[in-house]
C-alpha cells in the first residue's frame, strides 16, 4: 500500500503544470517573452494554431470554436491557467468560455489580453486619447471601447483596424518593400485621422513585431505601446493574489512551444521573435 501511494505521489509530483500560452500564430510569443522575463522559473507551454490563421476576419462561433479547441488541447496537456494571448480570442471566445464552458472544468482558469491593457494604458497619455490597433474582429467587437468606459472613462478611445498586417507577418513578408508600403500607408491614415491621440496602443500581439519601423515613421510625440509587459506585470499580479493555483505551476524554467503548422516553418519566425533556438512540436486538434 505504502509502495502504491508513493508511486502515485511521484507520478504527480513529476507531472506537469505549465502555464498555457494561446494565440491563432506567433503573436503570443511576443507575450511569452515578456513574461519569461519576469516570472522565468515557471514552465510555460505555447500553442500556435498557425495551420488556421489568421482569425482576424473570422465569426465569433468559429473564434470561439478554435479557441475552445485549443484550449481543451492545453488542459490535456496538463495547463491549470491558460492566457489567451490573442486580442481576437480574447475579444470573441473569452467571455463565452469562461461562463460557458469553465464551470465543467472546476480548477482551470483561462485569461485574457484585453482587460489588463485597458486597465493601465490611459495613464500613458497626456491628451486622454488613444488609438488602438487591432484586427478586423477585434474592432469591430468594440471589446476596447466597453473596457476603456468602465475601467479609464475620460480616455477617448479610437480604433483602427489593420487586416493586412497578420497575413504579412504570418506569410513573412512584412520586411519586404509591399509590406512596409501597407503597414506605413496604414499609420499615416492613423496619425492624420486621430491627430490629438499621444498613444498608439497595439491590440494585436502580433504587431509588436512591427514596433520599431512604426516608431520609425511616428512622430516622438506619440507613444506606441505593446501589450507584452502589462500582461507579464497582470500575470504575476494574478498569480500573488491566486496562491492555490500558484502553488500547482511546475517551475522549472522550460519552455515548449506546439504549432498546428509544419513545425520548421514555425521554429523559423518563433525563434527570430524569441531571441533563441527553439525546438517545435507540430499537433493537430484531436
Ligand atoms: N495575435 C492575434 C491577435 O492578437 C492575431 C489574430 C489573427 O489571427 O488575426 O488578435
Amino acid at each position: 500500500m505504502i509502495f502504491i501511494t508513493a508511486f502515485f505521489v511521484l507520478l504527480s509530483m513529476n507531472k506537469s503544470n505549465p502555464i498555457g500560452f494561446f494565440d491563432s500564430g506567433y503573436g503570443g510569443l511576443t507575450v511569452l517573452k515578456e513574461v519569461q522575463k519576469i516570472l522565468p522559473t515557471y514552465d510555460y507551454l505555447y500553442l500556435g494554431d498557425n495551420a488556421r490563421a489568421p482569425y482576424g476576419a473570422r465569426t465569433a462561433d468559429v473564434v470561439y470554436e478554435y479557441t475552445w479547441e485549443a484550449v481543451k488541447t492545453l488542459f490535456k496537456y496538463g495547463c491549470d491557467l491558460v492566457v489567451l494571448a490573442c486580442n481576437t480570442a480574447s475579444a470573441k471566445a473569452l467571455r463565452r468560455i469562461q461562463h460557458e464552458n469553465l464551470p465543467e472544468y472546476p480548477g482551470k482558469r483561462v485569461l485574457g489580453v484585453i482587460r489588463p491593457s485597458a486597465e493601465v494604458v490611459g495613464d500613458f497619455s497626456k491628451s486622454n486619447n488613444i488609438v488602438v490597433l487591432g484586427t478586423e474582429g477585434t474592432i469591430a467587437s468594440n471589446t476596447y471601447v466597453d473596457e476603456f468606459s468602465v475601467l479609464s472613462p475620460i480616455t477617448k478611445v479610437n480604433q483602427y483596424a489593420c487586416p493586412l498586417w497578420v497575413p504579412l507577418i504570418e506569410n513573412k513578408k512584412y520586411n519586404s518593400l509591399e509590406g512596409k508600403a501597407f503597414i506605413k500607408n496604414d499609420v499615416e491614415m492613423v496619425l492624420s485621422s486621430f491627430p490629438r491621440a499621444d498613444v498608439i496602443l497595439l491590440g494585436c500581439t502580433h504587431y509588436p513585431i512591427l514596433q520599431s519601423f512604426i516608431e520609425s515613421i511616428v512622430p516622438k510625440t506619440v507613444r506606441i505601446v505593446s501589450q507584452g509587459e502589462i500582461v507579464a506585470t497582470s500575470l504575476k499580479l494574478y498569480l500573488e493574489r491566486h496562491e492555490g493555483l500558484d502553488q500547482k505551476i511546475t517551475k522549472n524554467s522550460s519552455s515548449q512551444y506546439l504549432t498546428t503548422e509544419n513545425h520548421e516553418v514555425f521554429e523559423d519566425l518563433a525563434s527570430t521573435i524569441l531571441g533563441i533556438d527553439v525546438n517545435v512540436e507540430q499537433i493537430k486538434f484531436k
